[in-house]
Order: structure tokens, then C-alpha cells, then sequence
């Protein structure tokens, strides 16, 4: 089972994203693969094959002793950029807001937390991001003209205003691949409260 800890975003937060999404894919064409808006999420920590069911509770008990919990994690989807340096590889809307260090704080428990188990941290530090979309291949071997040059342009035509939301709980999802070529599947196999006892549950959304 491949897994990975993410906070979810409400529907405001991806609607505003999927419109960055479109603003954007007028200006790359067919050269990005954009993420589907009902899957953006804030990845915490990615696990990769945990094994079955039981991978899944030992990983959810690990991350649940000593996890910080308080106040909602006041946080914004803002700004909008990319990995990969003059061949962007991977869009992004950036993070922001007054949470981030706990956010933080969180991302660094799981690591320490679950190194025992075997999922060390990549060593390459916490960037908080919600991944929009990935180059195709045959985009970036193109270069300009595809995703290279028309998305670095795109991106500073762009913009993303903050979008705020809170975070309230961390969810365990589990990755797969459809049948449908290349469209992954997630489902949340577990849920961790990001609450200290005295603050109000999360209304339904
Ligand atoms: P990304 O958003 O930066 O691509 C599910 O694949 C989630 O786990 C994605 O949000 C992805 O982050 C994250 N992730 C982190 N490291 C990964 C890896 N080595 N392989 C696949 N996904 C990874």
C-alpha cells in the first residue's frame, strides 16, 4: 500500500486553485498534466509501500504518539511556482499564513516519528506546496515552445491571491493507479486531529 500524510483543502481552496489551473493551461497547451482539483492536497509526508492494512495502523499509531496538537493551523494557498529550475518540472501554489512553523513542526514529528519504522525523512527538507500540475516528458525534451518556456512565462502572468483556510486534522492516504491511464486514485485510510482537546471539531464540509 503507498502511502502518504496530507492535509486536505476545502472546496474554495480548490476552486480557486482550478482556476489558476485553467489561467495557466491556456498558456502551456497541452505541455502540463494538471492534477485533478477534487485530489489538490498539501502533502506532509510521503511513506511509498507501507505494506497492507496493518502498515497502515502501526504507521497511524507511530504518527499519533507525541503528535503537536493545539489551535486550527492557520495557513493560505498564496503565490505560484515551480521545481525544476529553467525546465520546470513540477507547478506549485506556494503556502503561507501564520501556521507554517507548525505545520512545520508537524512535517518534522512525522519524519522523526516514523524513521523507526522504516520512513526516514528525504533529507531534503519541508516545502510546503500543493502540487498543480507535471511537465509531460515530451514537453520538457521539446523545450521552449512547450511546458519549458511557455510555463516559466505562464507562471509570472499568474497570480494566486491568498486563499486562507485552517487545517484541522492530518488524513493517511493510500495511492493507486487506475485503470484509466494514468489517473491515481486516493483514499483515506485514517485520520489524526491536529486539535488539542478545548478546540471545536471541524464543521462538515
Ligand atoms: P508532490 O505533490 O510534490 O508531487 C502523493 O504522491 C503525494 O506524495 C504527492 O503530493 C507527492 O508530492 C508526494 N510525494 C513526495 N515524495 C514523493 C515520491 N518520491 N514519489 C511520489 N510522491 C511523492
Amino acid at each position: 500500500m503507498r502511502l502518504f500524510f496530507a492535509v486536505d483543502l476545502p472546496g474554495p481552496v480548490r476552486d480557486a486553485l482550478a482556476s489558476a489551473q485553467r489561467r495557466l493551461r491556456e498558456r502551456t497547451g497541452d505541455g502540463v498534466r494538471w492534477t485533478r482539483p477534487d485530489t489538490l492536497h498539501l502533502t506532509l509526508k510521503f511513506l511509498g509501500d507501507a505494506g497492507g492494512v496493518d502498515g497502515a495502523a502501526r504507521v497511524l499509531d507511530a504518527a499519533a504518539a507525541g503528535l503537536p496538537r493545539g489551535r486550527p493551523i492557520e495557513l493560505a494557498a498564496e503565490g505560484l511556482g515551480s521545481f525544476g529550475g529553467r525546465r520546470p518540472r513540477v507547478v506549485w501554489a506556494g503556502l503561507t499564513g501564520p501556521g507554517l512553523e507548525r505545520l512545520g513542526a508537524v512535517a518534522a514529528h512525522l519524519d522523526a516519528a516514523l524513521t523507526p519504522l522504516g520512513f526516514p525523512g528525504d533529507g531534503r527538507g519541508f516545502h510546503p506546496h500543493v502540487t498543480l500540475g507535471r511537465a509531460r516528458d515530451r514537453g520538457r525534451r521539446r523545450g521552449r515552445g512547450q511546458s519549458g518556456g511557455d510555463l516559466a512565462a505562464a507562471l509570472r502572468e499568474v497570480t494566486l491571491e491568498p486563499q486562507p483556510f485552517e487545517a484541522h486534522q492530518l488524513v493517511l492516504y493510500s495511492s493507486s493507479y487506475g485503470e484509466a491511464r494514468g489517473a491515481v486514485r486516493y483514499e483515506a485510510v485514517g485520520r489524526l486531529s491536529l486539535l488539542a482537546p478545548g478546540f471545536e471539531p471541524p464543521p462538515a464540509r
